[in-house]
């Protein structure tokens, strides 16, 4: 993870180093810091803690120089204390790093026969000191940067600052984004469009195994073999606008808030509502009546929006689906049949088990497709098709709206694919769309239940443990549910298969631990609502979601009944998630837990 940006610049460039690095802490957030060269010397400043400690630095102990790298970290190796925040430097050298060297130890214990001793717990210094041992053998940065690159293991994106050179900055790229960015007089670097988006809109990605040399003049990227490559200069939509809270407390809040409005959007993106039928607008290298099977994999909580979808494909397309979690798919080799389709959800499009999980897929002979928010992600970037959620920038780390957004995606494509394969007829078609339609303004009445959640949450926040269950696709929200308390709350929660409850779970039950039962009334409501009693009779306490007609059927053993629209079971998932969320924010904001950026947690994960 991390985020790293550069400029080489015709004016000081400490202050937007700090302001391209605002817009990278969604990478992390455990320190930063910034090298400039001044009279002939790297000068760094470095602070634990966020970005804001670094800028305070920066007012007491400004930098002047007009060359510059600056980096937001997400600890990997070695505390995340300033000792240990980049850049790292020798009094040659200042670096920035994205990503794990694999190798380091290695790379360390050679340095150490000549006298090159690490400062700090990193993997990162060791890069900094072969190109140091480089530099003092007689290379030029150049030399000592592609002798370097070759010694490298591992996933990283780095940028290298030279105390002899003012006007140069060399960045590499190897399994991390790194994008270069041109502007009139200046040039600059960063891990992302976002980044650089305030200085210029002209970007060049560079490609896995590409570095490139940076000067005012302009840039000279070389490939793996250090052969000079073209690479494609594209103009970036990324905003220059930094997304603000609007009135809320924290981004997560107006990110669930906005839900009603960002499902419209995505809708109208896959819906044609007049007609009421599914129009994908993107052209499908692949036909849905020819697929055998769906492959789908992602991380975290876009994992759980493939595993809902799963129901969905297989339901209304008939179109079996296999899903994992992309860490353990992408080393699990499985076998795919030819000409199959592989999905792959990512809000940030970076995520790097998903990105390897794709290549995988793609060196299988498989048709990719994505579902990410980020349209110029990497992932993105690598996909045959692209299918987007169009959500807008999703700032809280713990996702929402992108979560609903690929949901509803999902839901389209699946009903495309069941129309497609004959799976549903056009009325069928015509009813599912209806309920997509209806679906905004059931989020908003769900939205209402705010006030009594908040009560219930005062309650949950005093929880050690918290149980989530649900059956059929409400087991994947139980999943997010329990994921999204953890992250934001850090109570620990689980999430079970209804079923599953008596195969051993249910020996934690006790008056103590709250049991939330997400049930609305579907086909599987009686199963669910039956493991509820067996909770009940336990003396659990019981917190329901449910609909009214789901309430009607249980009795006075539940402590908590959280009453959410009454829809179709096509929907309900969706619809499901929006008290979970709530549930988790307001156990967070009473336990006065940094919401917005949890503590360990980064937005993006671009490392494995
Ligand atoms: C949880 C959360 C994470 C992400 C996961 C995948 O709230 O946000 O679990 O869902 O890291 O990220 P993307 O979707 O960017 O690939």
């Amino acid at each position: 993870m991390c985020g790293i940006v550069g400029i080489v610049g015709s004016e000081p460039v400490a202050g937007r180093l700090v302001d391209a690095l605002k817009r990278l802490e969604y990478r992390g957030y455990d320190s930063a810091g910034v090298a400039t060269l001044e009279h002939g010397a790297i000068s760094r400043r470095r602070a634990e803690g966020k970005l804001g400690n670094l800028a305070q630095k920066l007012a007491f102990e400004p930098l002047e120089g007009r060359i510059g790298i600056g980096h937001t970290r997400w600890a990997t190796h070695g505390a995340p204390t300033e000792r240990n925040a980049h850049p790292h430097a020798t009094d040659r050298v200042a670096i920035v790093h994205n990503g794990i060297i694999e190798n380091f130890r290695d790379l360390l214990a050679d340095l150490a026969k000549d006298g090159y001793l690490p400062q700090t717990q990193t993997d990162t210094e060791s890069v900094a000191l072969w190109v140091t041992r480089e530099l003092a053998r007689g290379a030029d940065p150049e030399l000592a940067v592609a002798r370097t690159l070759k010694q490298l293991k591992g996933a990283f994106a780095l940028a290298f600052l030279f105390r002899d050179h003012d006007g140069l900055l060399i960045a590499a790229r190897h399994g991390a984004p790194l994008a270069i960015g041109y502007g009139t007089t200046e040039m600059y670097l960063g891990s992302d469009a976002m980044a650089l988006a305030p200085f210029t809109s002209r970007l060049t990605y560079l490609e896995d195994g590409d570095w490139a040399v940076i000067t005012r003049d302009g840039v000279t990227i070389r490939d793996g073999r250090d052969a000079i490559v073209q690479r494609e200069q594209q103009v970036s939509q990324a905003s220059a606008l930094l997304v603000d809270k609007g009135n809320h407390r924290h981004f997560m809040a107006k990110e669930i808030y906005e839900q009603p409005e960002t499902i419209s959007h995505t809708l109208s993106h896959y819906v044609d509502m007049g007609a009421e039928r599914v129009a994908i607008r993107e052209a499908l290298p692949f036909d849905f009546a020819e697929l055998t099977r769906l492959t789908m994999s992602a991380c975290g909580t876009a994992y759980y929006a493939g595993a809902v979808a799963k129901y969905w494909f297989e339901r209304y397309a008939r179109l079996p689906v296999d899903i994992d979690v992309a860490s353990e798919f992408r080393y699990r080799e499985p076998p795919l049949a030819p000409g199959g389709l592989s999905l792959f959800i990512s809000q940030s499009g970076e995520t790097a088990d998903t990105l390897a999980a794709l290549r995988y897929c793609a060196g299988q002979g498989q048709h990719v497709a994505s579902l990410v928010n980020t349209l110029e992600s990497t992932i993105a970037r690598e996909s045959g098709v692209v299918f987007p959620i169009l959500c807008g920038p999703e700032i809280g780390v713990a996702s929402t709206k992108a979560l609903t957004a690929q949901l509803t995606a999902l839901a389209s494509l699946a009903i495309a694919a069941g129309r497609a394969r004959g799976a549903l007829s056009e009325e069928q078609e015509a009813e599912l769309v209806r309920e997509l339609v209806r679906l905004p303004t059931a989020v908003s009445q769900a939205l209402g239940t705010e006030a009594q959640i908040m009560d219930i949450a005062k309650r949950l926040s005093k929880a050690k443990d918290v149980l989530y269950l649900g059956r059929g696709p409400m087991y994947p929200i139980a999943l997010e549910g329990a994921l999204k308390l953890k992250e934001i709350s850090y109570i620990h929660a689980e999430g079970y298969a209804a079923g599953e409850l008596k195969h051993g779970p249910i020996a934690l039950v006790d008056e103590d631990m709250p049991v939330i039962v997400i049930a609305p009334s579907d086909e599987l409501v009686d199963k669910t609502l039956s493991n509820m009693q067996e909770v009940a009779a336990r003396g659990g306490n019981i917190i329901l979601i449910t609909d009214k007609k789901g309430a009607e059927t249980v009795g006075q053993d539940v402590a908590d009944i959280i009453l959410i629209p009454e829809v179709s079971s096509f929907v309900a998932p969706i619809l499901a998630t929006i008290p979970v969320q709530l549930l988790a924010y307001h156990t967070a904001v009473f336990m006065g837990t940094d919401v917005d950026q949890p503590r360990n947690l980064a937005k993006s994960v671009t490392v494995e």
